[in-house]
């Protein structure tokens, strides 16, 4: 028996060191850990079992049957964060670049589908160069296999991608169909071809930094959700943001023990808003001092500002926040905003998330380059998706709420439950200035009957009592009790249940 067990600790041994020290040494030279070092820190201590470490590719082409590794690129299997089961892969970049092969991909369809079957989230760890070019089809079947179970595992569980590494072809294709990328700064890069391809093909000079670094994805094209400074940091955020999420689209948000009052009293949010309407202030402010503890994860904070979307908990539960920044564009809807805001609102719905939405939106962005870049389509996303969205939606207006913004942002309208508003709201379909000077064209060369015209119009519709007495909104608040009114709101709304009528899918404006 110790022969046996002496063989199995050798064979163990011989796995765990991938693609031999040497590898291991230019993975942490270049700043990075391990695949199984990754997952020591993203799992509880001691959690990790580790599937199909023996499994070897099959591949006998350009002398690949002289090179076999155990495990073959790719490390699986299931563990807990904070007590709650995951199952993961980590790419494996010191064996043939973490490149995938047909085994590498049965492994990791095998895990795909035991999260789907036992309904708990998925996590992927990228550092890898794709489809395993000495393989061919065998490979890009195998990417077709994984995309596949993506795409059905999608609303079902949450499905999180972190980019530890350079990642190409079917390594950025997979994580795209997944809820929530992360990549780490100055060492994970995506793209579809590398650099030396873009090269060859259009003659352009790019660095992997400038084709698909932390930099570019997380604020200009926005396929990354966030960023962090090294392995260790992303992984204890992804960590905290497994914290926020349902195992699954039937489990409800997790709840964890909170030590912070409900009916917090709030007098600082009292003078938030600033009495020049056109001052901003920092939404953020608020979120923070609704939720508990402070506690915020931001989703896409670097990308599109001017709106404001992330989890935070209340009484303990995880809700999702939805607001404008008046700190940047004065927080109005444009392409960008649109799209950032729809993805999070079908997310939370999803998975059966509250969304809390917080509005003060002077309009969408008016311009060429906005309507050529299809803010309408965009736009519409985001009305889709707050429409067709049955979870608990509460809304706070906390100052301006103008024109189709005002039905977009989660109004009565397209379906919130309960709709207040601060003191400070102004809900019209334009700004004062803009409405007198349309309405009273003619008068536009007198500076003072124009000035009464708007203060005429201020009076009339810069508050939340006209919206108020039709019933859109249904109770005006005051500010420092927001987080009070919005616990009590979500407790009420605990056992909310809607159906949309039965439709295959429905067809959102993509
Ligand atoms: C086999 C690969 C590989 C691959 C890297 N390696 N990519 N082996 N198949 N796809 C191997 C290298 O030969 C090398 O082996 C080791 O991994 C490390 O790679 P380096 O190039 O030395 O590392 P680095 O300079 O950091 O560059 C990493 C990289 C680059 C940017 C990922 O390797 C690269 O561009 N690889 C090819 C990417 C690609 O075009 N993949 C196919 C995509 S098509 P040694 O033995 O020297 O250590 C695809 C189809 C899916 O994926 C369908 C999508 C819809």
């Amino acid at each position: 028996m110790k022969d046996i067990v002496d063989q199995l600790e050798e064979r163990r041994a011989n796995a765990r060191l991938g693609g031999g020290q040497k590898r291991i040494d230019a993975q942490h030279t270049r700043g990075k850990l391990t695949a199984r070092e990754r997952i020591e820190l993203l799992l509880d201590e001691d959690s990790f079992e580790e599937f199909d470490m023996y499994v070897e590719h099959r591949c006998t082409d350009f002398g690949m049957e002289k090179s076999r590794i155990p495990g073959d690129g790719v490390v699986t299997g299931w563990g807990t964060i904070n007590g709650r089961v995951v199952y993961l892969f980590a790419k494996d970049f010191t064996v043939f670049g973490g490149s995938l092969s047909e085994t590498h991909a049965q492994k990791i369809v095998k895990i795909q589908e035991m999260a789907l079957r036992n309904r708990a989230p998925i996590i992927g760890v990228f550092d890898a160069g794709g489809a395993r070019i000495q393989e061919g089809v065998a490979a890009l079947g195998g990417y077709g296999e994984v995309f596949y179970r993506n795409v059905m595992s999608s609303g079902v569980i949450p499905q999180i991608s972190v980019i530890m590494g350079p990642c190409a072809g079917g390594d950025v294709y997979s994580p795209a169909m997944t809820d929530f990328i992360f990549m780490v700064r100055d060492s994970s890069y995506m793209f579809v071809t590398g650099p030396d391809v873009v090269k060859t093909v259009t003659n352009e000079e790019v660095t992997a930094e400038e084709l698909g670094g932390a930099s570019i994805h997380t604020a200009k094209s926005s396929i990354a959700d966030g960023a962090y400074e090294n392995d260790i940091e992303a992984l204890l955020q992804i960590r905290r943001l497994l914290d926020f999420l349902p195992s699954n689209n039937e489990s409800g948000v997790p709840t964890w023990p909170a030590h912070d009052k409900p009916d917090r009293v709030e007098k600082s949010l009292d003078t938030l808003v600033p009495d020049n309407p056109n001052k901003p202030y920092d939404i953020k402010e608020l979120i923070t001092k609704v939720v508990d503890e402070g506690d915020f994860f931001e989703i896409q904070e670097a990308f599109a500002g001017n709106i404001v979307t992330g989890f935070g908990r209340i009484e303990g539960s995880t809700v999702g926040f939805v607001a404008n920044q008046p700190l940047m564009l004065a927080g109005v809807l444009d392409s960008d905003a649109s799209r950032k805001g729809a993805r999070f609102v079908r997310f939370c719905d999803c998975f059966n998330i509250p969304i809390v939405t917080f509005v003060d939106v002077p309009g969408f962005l008016p311009g060429t380059a906005q309507e050529y870049g299809g803010l309408i389509k965009h736009g519409a996303k985001l009305l889709y998706a707050y429409s067709e969205a049955t979870v608990p939606k509460v809304t706070v207006i906390t100052r301006k709420a103008y024109g189709g913004a005002y039905d977009v942002m989660s109004s009565k309208h397209i379906g919130a439950d309960v709709n207040y508003a601060w003191p400070s709201a102004e809900i019209a379909v334009m700004g004062p200035k803009g409405a007198a000077e349309i309405l009273y064209r003619t008068e536009l060369g007198d500076k003072q009957k124009i000035a009464a015209r708007v203060k005429d119009y201020e009076d009339r519709f810069a508050n939340p009592f006209v919206a108020a007495e039709r019933g859109y909104i249904d109770e005006v608040i005051l500010p420092r009790n927001t987080r009070m009114r919005v616990a009590r709101t979500l407790n009420m709304l605990r056992s909310k249940h809607t159906e949309n009528p039965w439709k295959k899918h429905g067809n959102i404006p993509l």
